[in-house]
This record gives structure tokens, C-alpha cells and sequence, in this order.
């Protein structure tokens, strides 16, 4: 894909549902009793892995693939069969780690792998406390990765508290989940407040669960519901069009029903430490979710320094804030985000190339990076790594950036935004 130097971008868009919460609506409505509507729910590759991981687990889920209305005929707690093969989560993170809490509860034993990157992905940190819960899940190769297998425990697996050493809704949600199928409650503390979608959904399901300071708390073995659930766009997604609004001079760009859950607005935070001009509009709340409009005008940003708490609420707008602070009028600092390494890509690393590449001077340091902002970015050949996440964060650097950039493995968007390219060009004058 290769891309000029734009105009500025005028317009509104929808941007597709939230990843996070589309993942969760089909595997909760799967273990709830009945049918869940899910609308505005993400046809992006990661999604669809989960769909087709819980259809070979004897769900059924009517798709179209057009539409983004999806039905879950869920079956309860314990109505997955053993599935024929080895369940595959293609690139998703969030398919494997939460479907291991998942797995670890039924009465089948089961194996999971995926694609060239998950396979080299973490998976010890939810092996660690799935085991101290009894669960007998181990990684085949003995290298703490994927291909994972998991055995039915004898008993019912036990309630634990555990201190996460790092701040993940993945682990949690891991934990939790097989919290469900524990002999008593379950309960996950973590340094900072991460996403919590799980909780939310599952409460609005019937679970009892509960949050205390940064401790989530779930009961065992609840009688889970069927229920419309209404997905709001995502922020993660909606972060490209921020960016692209505010360094594109002359833009003004409307994004509507983006969803501001408070641990996922960090990047409207940062924006506004930044002095951008990004304004909430008309929030509201669809189920458990806040919701809102964001209208974004080009505005002059200045430098910030992003660590602590606010990381775990902007982990995945990193590259894109990486983008804007190289636009920025001094230094942006990003630290306590070696997270980052761990992500479908090493983000700190490929982002470091990459703008580098684009005559940008940037340190990459153990747990984030150091940009100087104000130097004009010169188009490049940039390898995405088919990291979603990358090749639309330098989508939107080529737009600022003078002459030509060719994107490598741009196709990689469908992961989380088939449509990309298209609402992009749309708003191009
Ligand atoms: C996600 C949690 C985050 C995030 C990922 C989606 C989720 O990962 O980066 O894209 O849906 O729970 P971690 O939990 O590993 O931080």
C-alpha cells in the first residue's frame, strides 16, 4: 500500500465495534443460557477466530458477515462439547488467553494454537495462576507458548487470590473465567486498573462479581442469561482518526458512538495533556458502556510524558501516540510500557525502526521510548510486521509525512478494521 502526503481530512465516520467487547459478547453468550444479540459487534479476523473457536465447541452462532448483527445461542456454563481438532485463534491474544480460563473448567481436554505470532506470545502469565487453580494446561513445546494443551481437572478447580505481577484484562479476564467453574470465589488483584469489559458483562449476564480498588472479585458457578448487548465503537480503532485530525492541517473530523469506558480513554487524556482540541460530545450510555461523539480539529501539540496508571488505559494507542508525538513541539516520554514488547509485534521496537526510518530521532528504551518531537517526517518503506496496529499508526504518519510511503503487509488491518483504507480515503478532500 502506498500513500501521499493529504489534504486535510473533513467528515464524520462510524467506526467499527469494540474488539474487546465483541470477543467477550460471543464467549459469555456462549456460556449463558439463550440467545445474545450482539450489534455493531467487529467483523475483524480476531473476532471471527472466537466465533469459529466456540462454533467447533458445539455453539450456535448465525453470522452473516455482512451485517454486524450477530446471534449466540448460548448453552450455559457447561454446554460446550469437545471440539473435532485443535482449536485455532489465528492472531488473536485475547481468543487465546480468555478462552484458557474458559477451558480449563470443562470436562474435555482440549489443545489450541495459532498463527506465527501468537505461537511466540507469552501464555505462561495465565498458565501460572490457571495451575495454582488445579487446571492442567501446559505449553507443548515446554517454551511457556502456544500450542497449549488442557486436560480436565479430576475436581472442581479452587478459588484463589491472585496478585498479577503485571496490569492485563487478558490474565484477569483468564483467571476470573475459570473462576466461574472454581469450589469458591475467585479474586484478581492487579497493579493498575485494566480493562474491564469482563466484569461489566459478565454482571449484566447474572455473575456476581465485584470490584474493590483495583481487586475484581468473582463468585463461582452463576446461572448466566442471554442478553442484547449493543457494542460501542472502538476507541482503539477511532485513535488513527484522532491523529489523523489533529496533525493534518485544515481537518475537522466527527467520530461518532466511540465507546470512553474509563479504562480505555487514556488516549484522550494524553490529548488533552498534548493541548489538543478534542471535544466529548453527547455522552451517554449504551448497557454498561459509556459512549460518546469525539469531534477532532487540527490543533499545535506539545510534548508529555505518559507512564503509571494511565499505560494500561492507552496500551494499544501507544503506536498512534507514538505518531503524534513525533508532531509535538518538544519531548514525549513513554514509560512503564514494556508491555508493549509483548504485543502482536515488539512495538517498542518497531516503532523505533520505523520512525527512525521516517527521520525521526527516537530512543527505544526497556519500557517505552523517548521522541523528539518538531523534525519532518520524509515518506519510507515501512514493515508493518503484520501488526495491526503498526501499519495503521504509520498510515496515518504517511498522510503528515512529505512525498511517498509504502506500507508492507498493509492488508494486516483486517485483524481489527477491514475497512481501513476505505473510511480513511473517505474523508480525505
Ligand atoms: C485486551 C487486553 C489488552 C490489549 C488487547 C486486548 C483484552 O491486552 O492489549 O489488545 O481484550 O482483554 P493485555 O491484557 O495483554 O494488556
Amino acid at each position: 500500500m502506498k500513500l501521499q502526503k493529504a489534504n486535510a481530512l473533513k467528515g464524520e465516520l462510524t467506526v467499527p465495534g469494540d474488539k474487546s467487547i465483541s470477543h467477550r459478547a460471543v464467549m459469555f453468550g456462549a456460556l449463558a443460557k439463550g440467545t445474545t444479540e450482539i450489534t455493531h459487534f467487529l467483523q475483524g479476523a480476531d473476532c471471527l477466530s472466537t466465533i469459529s473457536c466456540f462454533r467447533s465447541m458445539g455453539i450456535d452462532i448465525d453470522n452473516d458477515g455482512r451485517s454486524d448483527r450477530v446471534l449466540v445461542h448460548g448453552k450455559g456454563l457447561h454446554g460446550l462439547t469437545q471440539p473435532k481438532d485443535t482449536l485455532d485463534v489465528g492472531n488473536s491474544g485475547t481468543t487465546m488467553r480468555l478462552m484458557s480460563g474458559i477451558l480449563c473448567g470443562q470436562p474435555f481436554p482440549v489443545t489450541m494454537t495459532g498463527d506465527d505470532s501468537i505461537k511466540k506470545r507469552p501464555m505462561g502469565r495465565v498458565i501460572t495462576p490457571l495451575t495454582q487453580m488445579g487446571a492442567d494446561i501446559s505449553s507443548l513445546a515446554g517454551t511457556g507458548c502456544a500450542p497449549l494443551l488442557i486436560n480436565p481437572v479430576k475436581e472442581a478447580l479452587r478459588g484463589i487470590n491472585y496478585p498479577s505481577p503485571v496490569a492485563s484484562a487478558q490474565i484477569k479476564s483468564a483467571v476470573l473465567l475459570a473462576g466461574l467453574y472454581a469450589d469458591s470465589k475467585t479474586s484478581v488483584t492487579e497493579p493498575y486498573v485494566s480493562r474491564n469489559h469482563t466484569e461489566l458483562m459478565l454482571g449484566m449476564l447474572g455473575a456476581d462479581i465485584k470490584t474493590v480498588g483495583t481487586t475484581a472479585i468473582v463468585e463461582p458457578n452463576p446461572s448466566l442469561h442471554g442478553e442484547k448487548i449493543v457494542v460501542p465503537g472502538d476507541i482503539s480503532s477511532a485513535a488513527y482518526f484522532i491523529a489523523a485530525g489533529l496533525l493534518i492541517p485544515g481537518s475537522e473530523i466527527l467520530i461518532k458512538n466511540v465507546g470512553i469506558n474509563p479504562t480505555r480513554d487514556g488516549i484522550l487524556r494524553v490529548c488533552r495533556l498534548m493541548g489538543a482540541d478534542v471535544q466529548v460530545l453527547n455522552p451517554r450510555n449504551t448497557d454498561s458502556e459509556a459512549v460518546s461523539d469525539l469531534l477532532v480539529r487540527h490543533s499545535e501539540l506539545k510534548g508529555t510524558e505518559i507512564g503509571g496508571a494511565l499505560i494500561p488505559t492507552l496500551i494499544d494507542e501507544l503506536p498512534v501516540i507514538a505518531v503524534m508525538a513525533c508532531f509535538a513541539k518538544g519531548k514525549t516520554i513513554i514509560k512503564d510500557a514494556a508491555e508493549l514488547k509483548v504485543k502482536e509485534s515488539n512495538r517498542i521496537d518497531v516503532m523505533a525502526h520505523n520512525l527512525t526510518m521516517m527521520g525521526v530521532p527516537v530512543t527505544a528504551t526497556e519500557d517505552g521510548m523517548i521522541i523528539e518531537g518538531g523534525y519532518p517526517l520524509k515518506g519510507a518503506v515501512i514493515d508493518s510486521k503484520l501488526d495491526h496496529r503498526i501499519a495503521m499508526s504509520f498510515a496515518i504518519a504517511a498522510l503528515a509525512a512529505e512525498g511517498e510511503t509504502e506500507i508492507l503487509g498493509a492488508e494486516c488491518v483486517n485483524i481489527s478494521y477491514p475497512g481501513f483504507y476505505n473510511d480513511l480515503h473517505g474523508l480525505i478532500q
